[in-house]
């Protein structure tokens, strides 16, 4: 499909063919203390667009800026819709799905950017990717780099969650733990590629991440009959999925298969809170620190933080903080009365929702339906149950012990 790009803060717009990253007037005046200007938004050609109204069904691959070569190599996509039967009843919401993206071969939703970027990179006979990642894309973009045979280059901050690390190592990343945040490795990442070359992947900076990521609400129109939900709950730190989602219902929109984006609920930790906040108050300063346990969106100055403010508002969003507790309640929950284990991260979309859950009632009526992205499985960060969730000790290979711990 043809495209162009627009960028976000100042509206210029860029045609090229080549890699393009960002706006270079509004980017040159990022100085570190407020959420970076200057990402772009790829803008798809209307005519091209409306031809996808007439076809019976869509997929994802019809809305991508680059054509995905052999999709089957690293299948990307289909992921299960599921609906909670006892949470939907115990929330009172009739019409409630939760979309398992924890079930993407990586792991993670991560893997949707992933693919569209290992594409790029492919277009353009690049045979190297360089990103940074609190964790998630890193082990995605590996696993993407893997299957395609291209070479990933990995910055992250050496606390990231072991597994996430292992994972990335154990598809032949290579991994560079950074002493310094998740902000001090996307800066050492874009560094590296405008020394060393290769497609820099890192979130929303490259816009491909973003085009990768709207596959998902693409996908759930599919799925959900050529329908979307009313409300969509999305986990938020840089901001970047969430514009992703936002940009997949957006492109419907122009192709004349629906008619309002859903209202999309921005879900972020109290803990890290920044593009909350600067919904709120209109103020992109920086946070001087995110302390959430949900590692995925502890985020200080977050890396798409202005797209994902102006969507909540094109949106009629609005944005939900929940304290970490809530969060890992929430994880519990999800488990233990939906058969569903995700990350923290990604149980803080239930947690917000579930927050919201008389409100949505009050405000839209019983049959309101709702969608909760879950983005990332749980098996990535194991150490969370440290001190809460323990096995219980073993008892002796005898049936008196059987009897011993059941009477
Ligand atoms: C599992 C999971 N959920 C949510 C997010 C938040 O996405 P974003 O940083 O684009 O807001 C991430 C990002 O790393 C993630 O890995």
């Amino acid at each position: 499909m043809r495209f162009t790009y627009e960028c976000c803060d100042c509206g210029a717009t860029y045609e090229t063919n080549e890699v393009f990253y960002q706006c270079p007037k509004c980017a040159k005046e990022n100085d570190g203390t407020s959420f970076p200007k200057g990402n772009v938004i790829v803008k798809l050609n209307e005519e091209d667009l409306q031809k996808l109204s007439k076809q019976e069904h869509v997929s994802m691959y019809d809305f991508f800026p680059y054509p995905v070569p052999d999709k089957d190599v690293y299948p990307v996509g289909g992921t299960p819709l599921a609906t909670p039967k006892r949470l939907s009843k115990k929330y009172k919401l009739k019409n409630l799905v939760c979309k398992l993206d924890s079930a993407l071969p990586s792991g993670s939703f991560k893997d949707r950017a992933s693919q569209l970027i290992a594409a790029q990179a492919i277009h353009h006979n690049q045979n190297k990717i360089a990103l940074a990642s609190t964790g998630n894309a890193g082990a995605a973009m590996s696993c993407a780099g893997a299957a395609y045979g291209l070479e990933i280059v990995l910055f992250v901050p050496e606390t990231a969650p072991i597994n996430k690390l292992m994972q990335s190592v154990l598809y032949g990343a290579t991994v560079v733990p950074v002493k310094g945040t998740y902000d001090d490795a996307f800066a050492l990442s874009i560094a590296y590629t405008k020394e060393f070359g290769g497609i820099n992947r890192n979130t929303a900076y490259n816009p491909m991440t973003i085009e990768g990521k709207k596959s998902v609400s693409i996908e759930l129109f599919e799925q959900l009959g050529r329908n979307v939900p009313d409300v969509m709950y999305v986990p938020v730190g840089d901001g970047c999925i969430y514009a992703g989602v936002y940009k997949g219902f957006y492109d419907l929109l122009q192709a004349g298969l629906i008619e309002k984006v859903p209202y999309l609920v921005c879900a972020q930790s109290k803990q890290s809170n920044a593009i909350s906040s600067a919904w709120k108050t209109g103020n992109f300063t920086n946070l001087p620190k995110a302390t959430t346990r949900a590692d995925s969106i502890s985020v200080e100055s977050p890396a798409n933080g202005r797209m994902a403010v102006r969507y909540i508002k094109e949106s009629e969003g609005w944005a939900t903080e929940v304290e970490d507790s809530e969060i890992l309640d929430s994880q519990l929950e999800l488990a233990k009365e939906a058969g569903i284990f995700v990350e923290p991260a990604a149980a803080c979309a239930w947690a917000a929702l579930r927050k919201d859950s008389d409100m949505l009632v009050e405000r839209f009526g019983e049959d309101v339906k709702v969608c909760c992205l879950l983005t990332g499985t749980g098996f990535k960060d194991m150490a969370v149950f440290q001190g809460s969730v323990s096995i219980p000790e073993a008892i002796e290979n005898s049936t008196e012990a059987v009897h011993e711990r059941f009477s």
